[in-house]
């Protein structure tokens, strides 16, 4: 079996990660969660003062660029890859709403992104991979050989991180999750550099009514009619 490059981008909330996982664990890939690389940034800027109120200090956070370390240790108990920033292990620190309302602002700016992809790049070099994000099909792998550009509507979407963020013991309503999640994915798609959108050879897949299972078996069984 040869082994491809799978990129998986879409709208927040749309269950990429779910998928990316699955999909990396059945074919025995490396999955790279590319947001939590953003998402990493973001905590570094929020903890440095480099963003307050919303607001970024781009000069700072271009300086500050070099002591930015990120890496992924695969937790053999858990069954995943946690995120570590600057060797301090930031896999739920990065996932709370304060994290979601200020990294898009982080993820626009280009140096950012530059580091961020270069990294990707070199971590997805000998295929094997599942990479989720917003540019992996347009910008990090171009030629992968299977794209997918996941959707659902806004309100299933919001639905879903509402209950994700309640489960984990977080104080939220969801008027707000929807908000700040139509907010993110508007400055995500309307960025100069790499902005959201489906590469013209990405396969659109839309869950709205699809549970994990039936959408894991189908994208399972398109990827193994390409390997
Ligand atoms: O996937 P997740 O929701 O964790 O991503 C968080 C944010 O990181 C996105 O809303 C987006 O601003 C940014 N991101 C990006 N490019 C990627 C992955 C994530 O700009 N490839």
């Amino acid at each position: 079996m040869k082994k491809i490059t799978i990129a998986i981008d879409g709208f927040s909330s749309t269950g990429k990660s779910t998928i990316a996982k699955k999909l990396a664990q059945a074919l025995n890939y490396v999955y790279v969660d590319s947001g939590a690389m953003y998402r990493a940034v973001t905590y570094f800027a929020i903890q440095k003062g480099i963003i307050s109120n919303g607001e970024v200090s781009i000069e700072d956070l271009i300086k500050a660029l070099p002591e930015i370390q990120i890496s992924f240790k695969y937790n053999e108990d858990l069954g995943f890859s946690e995120t570590y920033l600057n060797g301090e292990n930031v896999t739920k620190a990065i996932r709370t709403m304060d994290i979601s309302r200020n990294v898009s602002r982080i993820a626009e700016v280009s140096e950012v992104r530059q580091k961020l992809v270069e990294q990707q790049q070199e971590m997805g070099k000998e295929k094997g991979v599942v990479m989720d994000g917003r540019d992996i099909g347009t910008v990090v792998f171009p030629d992968a050989e299977m794209k997918l550009f996941m959707t659902a509507t806004p309100a299933i979407r919001a639905k879903r991180r509402y209950k994700e963020l309640i489960d984990r013991g977080e104080e939220v309503q969801y008027e707000d999750v929807l908000e700040s999640e139509q907010r993110r994915d508007l400055i995500d798609s309307t960025r100069e550099d790499s902005p959201l959108k489906r590469a013209a050879d990405a396969i659109e897949f839309d869950n709205t009514d699809m549970g994990i299972e039936e959408q894991f078996e189908r994208i399972l069984a398109f990827a193994k009619r390409i390997i």
